[in-house]
């Protein structure tokens, strides 16, 4: 368990401190010029990655005295107590251990005096059958003929790891039709059920707690069509799940055989490796959902076995907390060159939020410093041309990481010369900026020159992949997990937890029992007169 531990009293916080008055107004294009091989020395590779962290407002010194701050925290002993199971998520009595979901090991890892690998790897040998089965269309639906869509229901972690991960691989998709409910919205989900044909429909409902209101009430809705138009009683053919709650999930009239476990050790955000990824099994096979395990499990090494100074994660961790910290700079951008990882900012803005988006320290009590940032992003070009002039002459400064590939699938390269043109573009142009030679007598020579002028010195991470395949993305998310983990753990809060969404959730469900009774009850003024507006109009 770790310890409480104030990040802003120790020596390197304090040298940092002192080390950001002089680097406040240095500009990264006078680094460049006093170090032009910068790139050569603030860049790792490692497999098919380059990270390159040059284009960053630090220098030697910085990097050193955020390490040091890593090393005074005592970032290695955190990294080994996740890995071997320790009970790290104190508020709910946990072990964190979705890297047990990726490890190729045959190391036990015991939680409570059991090795918890026997049991992840026969579900993922259930998983393995069943994907394969519908696939290969032996596994049938209730009149006998083969799958042709399945429709994942869940929200939160048990929608978008799996959702973005089932689009990032397109290029490897069979013919299942893949759709996911997650809102509970009539419209949509009437909108997509119209499209689908039950008799070849599999359902798979996922909720860790198979208590999410959103999640039950749309499984609820979709067995209902399946009953009414099919006319059989008997779903249990079409529908499967994947929970913790496994007694909830036979209630809800799943066949025990079609429910597929996950633990209280994985959280939802975390849990796309698990059973939760059924959908990916589904989409792209089996095979290449183990290579996206792979990934994150090299990942996984990486983070355990690099120095600091060679390790993707803790550099991006520290240089975010350098951001966040002590320039002040409050949201970070991510913006993947590639339109099939359009879902990876919604993805990493649940698991960077939900589980950074505290205020409390390890003791519970408040803490003097920012921790999680917060975090948004769009896919490259489509963002060049819809937030980027914020970025290039807001008065906000906001770090980017630009994600891209070098090798598309296409053979036709001519679009993706283009597209990552565009990629190392932009990150020169928030580099460098542009500021006209004549500024000072602008007005009298062109007076639209000051409105044409980019400042630069916009900070940027390069992370330039081979290609986007199942194993570089199982690498790319497990990059982000680790960075969360870190910057939790300097932050000295408790990344595992969520309880601010579950408050909301509570508040729901109290309205919508004032819904039923039409009886709105006791709120403040704003609240009650909404309630009252919608409940004579609905
Ligand atoms: O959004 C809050 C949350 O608890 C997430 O952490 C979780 O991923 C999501 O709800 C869904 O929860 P469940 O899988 O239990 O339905």
């Amino acid at each position: 368990m770790f310890k409480n531990s104030n990040p802003s009293g120790t020596l390197a916080w304090h040298n940092l401190r002192n080390h950001f008055e002089e680097m406040e107004y240095v500009k990264m294009q006078d680094l460049f010029e006093n170090q032009p091989d910068r790139a050569e020395k603030m860049h790792v590779s490692w497999n098919d990655f380059l990270f390159d962290y040059s284009k960053n407002k630090i220098t030697d010194k910085t990097m050193e005295l955020l390490l040091d701050l890593a090393r005074e925290m005592d970032l290695s002993s955190a990294i080994q107590s996740l890995f071997q199971g320790d009970k790290i998520n104190v508020t709910e009595d946990r072990a964190v251990l979705h890297t047990a979901l990726r490890d190729f090991s045959d190391t036990p890892i015991w939680v409570d005096g059991k090795n918890v690998l026997e049991e992840i790897k026969a579900v993922q040998l259930q998983l393995k059958d069943f994907a394969n089965g519908v696939i290969s269309g032996a596994y049938r639906g209730c009149t006998d003929r083969a799958f042709t869509d399945v429709v994942n229901i869940g929200i939160g972690g048990s929608d978008l790891g799996p959702q973005m991960v089932v689009r990032a691989l397109e290029s490897y998709r069979n013919s299942l039709g893949m759709h996911f409910i997650s809102n509970v919205d009539d419209d949509h989900i009437e909108c997509l059920l119209q499209k689908l044909d039950p008799e070849t429909t599999l359902v798979i409902v996922v909720s860790k707690t198979f208590s999410t209101q959103e999640t039950i009430q749309n499984a609820r809705k979709v067995k209902k069509w399946f009953t009414q138009t099919t006319g059989q009683p008997d779903c249990s053919a079409h529908f499967v799940a994947v929970s913790a709650n496994v007694d909830e999930a036979a209630r809800f009239g799943v066949a025990p055989e079609n429910i597929f476990p996950m633990w209280d050790y994985v959280g939802g955000r975390f849990s796309l490796w698990s059973a939760v990824g059924l959908s990916i099994g589904l989409a792209v096979g089996y095979d290449n959902f183990e290579k996206l395990l792979k990934g994150a499990y090299e990942m996984d090494l990486h983070l355990k076995t690099e120095p600091l100074e060679k390790n993707i994660p803790v550099l991006m961790a520290m240089l975010s907390i350098w951001y966040n910290n002590f320039y002040g700079y409050q949201t970070e951008a991510l913006v993947p060159y590639c339109q099939f990882l359009e879902k990876f900012p919604a993805h990493l803005q649940q698991l960077i939020m939900e589980s950074n988006g505290k205020n409390r320290n390890r003791e519970g009590y408040p803490v003097n410093y920012q921790t999680g940032t917060i975090i948004w992003g769009e896919v490259g070009v489509n963002a060049q041309h819809a937030f980027f002039q914020l970025f290039h002459q807001g008065t906000k400064i906001v770090p980017v990481d630009f994600i891209g590939f070098v090798k598309p699938f296409s053979k036709d390269k001519e679009n993706h010369d283009i597209l990552m043109s565009n990629f190392f573009g932009q990150t020169e142009a928030l580099l460098n900026g542009k500021v006209g030679a004549n500024y000072q007598s602008a007005a009298s020579d062109d007076q639209l020159q000051p409105y044409k002028e980019f400042g630069g010195n916009k900070p940027t991470n390069t992370i330039l992949i081979d290609q986007l395949t199942p194993k570089s993305l199982g690498s790319l998310i497990a990059l982000y997990e680790h960075k969360v983990f870190i910057q939790g753990f300097i932050w000295n809060i408790f990344s595992f937890d969520q309880f601010g969404v579950e408050y909301g959730k509570k508040l729901a469900r109290s309205i919508q029992s004032e819904f039923e009774s039409e009886n709105i009850s006791k709120h403040d003024g704003s609240t009650h007169f909404l309630l009252t507006y919608y409940l004579s109009k609905r």
